[in-house]
């Protein structure tokens, strides 16, 4: 595993998603402002189409979540896991800044 830069923090939009190619998958990263940097597989696990940077941002019970554009289930941006449906989960990816630059830690 290795952290891979995807780009300087000054590039990303706040409060909505881009997605970003890591090591040959497509992750959708998030930017909150101050509530943090989230990082998820782009492909929406219940569909297979990879589009969840494109999803609304919203929060449910206190908790961040991203709406799919297609089938608009919720996904907690902290763990990837389903609101309506335990047994779907987007792959959460560790994300972090160093010197105004955007890092996601790439998975085999
Ligand atoms: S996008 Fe409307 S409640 Fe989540």
């Amino acid at each position: 595993m290795s952290w891979i830069n995807v780009c300087s923090e000054a590039n990303m939009p706040k409060g909505t998603g881009v997605a970003a190619w890591v090591a040959g998958r497509a992750v959708a990263i998030f930017n909150l402002g101050n509530d943090g940097l989230f990082a998820l597989d782009n492909i929406d696990p219940a569909s297979g189409v990879s589009l969840l940077a494109r999803g609304l941002i919203c929060e449910i019970d206190g908790e961040l979540c991203v709406a799919s554009p297609l089938y608009k289930q919720h996904y907690r941006l902290n763990t990837g896991r389903c609101i309506e449906n335990d047994d779907l989960v987007a792959k959460p990816f560790d994300i972090k800044t160093e010197q105004g630059n955007v890092f996601v830690l790439a998975q085999s």
